[in-house]
């Protein structure tokens, strides 16, 4: 099954053209195995609450490990609440093969949309090995290697790092179309080639 996520706050968007690129290709080449799409700008999933947290803890201090027996946690009507908001979240992941998000660069980073999904799906000690990410990002200006701003990336090593440290997944693509600024800021006008070029080459790759 493919899980496809969106999280740009534009509904005309470089990552959405992208993460549908993906998507309508993988779907093309696994017909029947499933999909399931989820618009994080849209239709944000909430902040994680207190009650979470408890559910968290509970699960950290009783080294529950296995996913399956998460709901073993649920023992208050409000801890019931959170549980209800994120199984359903959890289960998609847990289903997916692949989890394909697409993502615009915020302030260096990812949409606070995106880390409310995070926040949402992730538990102590969890795995999920065995599936695939692919991040379809855009970003205003260029990160790449040696340009002045790679040092500032902290959307694609924050995502690599999360994927390894908590889920314990390794297997992770990036394609992502840069320079999208030159569009809109008229100091960039010269740039604008360059983030043609660099749309192009992400779309061809999100097709293959
Ligand atoms: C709230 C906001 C914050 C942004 N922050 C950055 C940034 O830190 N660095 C950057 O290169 N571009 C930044 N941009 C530009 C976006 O990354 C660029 O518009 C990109 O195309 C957004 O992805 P989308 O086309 O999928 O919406 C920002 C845009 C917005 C709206």
């Amino acid at each position: 099954m493919l899980l496809h996520l969106d999280a740009s706050a534009r509904r005309t968007s470089f990552s959405r053209e992208l993460s549908r690129a993906y998507a309508d290709a993988w779907r093309a080449a696994h017909p029947g195995e499933g999909y399931v799409y989820r618009d994080l700008a849209a239709d944000p999933v909430p902040h994680i609450t207190e009650a979470w947290t408890e559910l968290c803890d509970h699960v950290l201090r009783h080294e529950i490990t296995d996913i399956s027996r998460y709901g073993e946690a649920v023992s208050t009507p409000a801890q019931n609440e959170a549980w209800q908001t994120l199984k359903p979240l959890l289960d998609e992941v847990v289903a997916a093969d692949v989890v394909l998000i697409g993502t615009p660069m915020y302030n260096y980073s990812i949409p606070s949309s995106l880390k409310a999904w995070l926040d949402q799906i992730t538990f102590p000690k969890m795995s999920l090995r065995g599936r695939r990410f692919v991040v379809t990002s855009a970003r205003g200006g260029a990160y790449g290697p040696g340009t002045v701003r790679e040092p500032m990336d902290y959307q694609e090593r924050y995502l690599r790092d999360f994927f390894k440290g908590h889920f314990d997944v390794e297997d992770v693509t990036f394609i992502s179309t840069e320079l999208a600024n030159a569009l809109i800021d008229p100091r960039l006008s010269h740039l604008r080639e360059q983030h043609e070029e660099s749309r192009r080459a992400a779309l061809k790759e999100a097709s293959k």
